[in-house]
């Protein structure tokens, strides 16, 4: 079942983009302590831009990646004016190509990834092949910043928890549950939108893994990458075995 799509609509009305406005002025943290100076991004699994948005304003020149149409209209909604570069596709394995040389392979400075999107990559061989993707597409000594929920986030906060929330034109219904020996969650989310005076309903099911710091890091080395920080998620406080979120900062080398 395709995911994302009438979501995106309501993706920002619930405030679900507000962990990744968050996740910017940690980047900014994140920069100052490892000298960063990007000029050129690519946020992977954009969704719906607020990222992108923010990094403009630090001068960074974005680009963004989504697997979802929908999500991405919404970007491009709200980046009308930067002229920011999006792209279409789905992870795994995606490849940038330079519109000028079909050769060249589109490189960045930074590669950010917020919110669980890498999460969505539901076998080990999957994240190696999206980490080694990530590595092609930067320049050398680029930085990729991403942050992923950990499997006892998964089995805490998603194992058996129903989460309901509603606003004046809409509301929804999470059920989730948690597979332990899997380390696979499964989301069933029901959205009601208020269209005039129907109320339209919509349902879309999410899965996600979690993978232990050590697989992290070991498929992060596999694919060339030097980690330079493996952090409790805006901290600058190494990852324990309560974390829940771990934001890795990583270089190609
Ligand atoms: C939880 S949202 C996070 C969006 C955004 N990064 C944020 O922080 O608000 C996950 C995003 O990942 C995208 N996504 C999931 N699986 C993907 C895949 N295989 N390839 C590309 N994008 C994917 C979804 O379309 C969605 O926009």
């Amino acid at each position: 079942m395709p995911i994302y799509k009438k979501f995106a609509l309501v993706y920002d009305q619930m405030d679900a983009d507000l962990h990744s406005k968050r996740m910017v002025p940690y980047c900014t943290k994140i920069f100052k302590r490892f000298s960063i100076k990007p000029s050129v991004g690519l946020d992977l699994c954009c969704g719906t831009g607020s990222a992108i948005s923010a990094f403009e304003k630090l001068s960074i020149k974005m680009s963004g990646l989504d697997q979802s149409a929908e999500m991405l209209a919404i970007t491009a909604k709200k980046t009308k004016k930067l002229k920011v570069k999006l792209y279409q596709k789905s992870l795994p394995k995606f490849r940038l190509l330079d519109l000028h040389d079909s050769q060249k392979i589109v490189q960045f400075d930074l590669v950010t990834s917020f919110y669980d999107s890498l999460n969505y990559m539901l076998t080990e061989k999957d994240l190696a092949t999206a980490f080694k993707s990530v590595y092609q597409h930067l320049h050398k000594d680029g930085w990729f910043i991403f942050d992923m929920n950990t499997p006892l986030a998964l089995k805490t906060i998603w194992d058996e928890q129903v989460y309901a929330g509603v606003k004046d034109t809409m509301a929804w219904v999470w059920e989730n549950e948690y597979d332990t020996k899997e380390k696979k969650a499964s989301c069933h989310a029901t959205f009601f939108k208020k269209k005039g005076k129907v109320w339209e309903r919509f349902d879309e099911t999410h899965y996600e893994k979690g993978y232990s710091n050590t697989t992290i890091k070991k498929l992060l080395k596999a694919s060339g990458f030097q980690i330079k920080g493996f952090y409790n998620c805006n901290t600058f406080e190494n990852v324990t075995r309560d974390s829940y979120r771990v934001c890795a900062i990583v270089q190609k080398k």
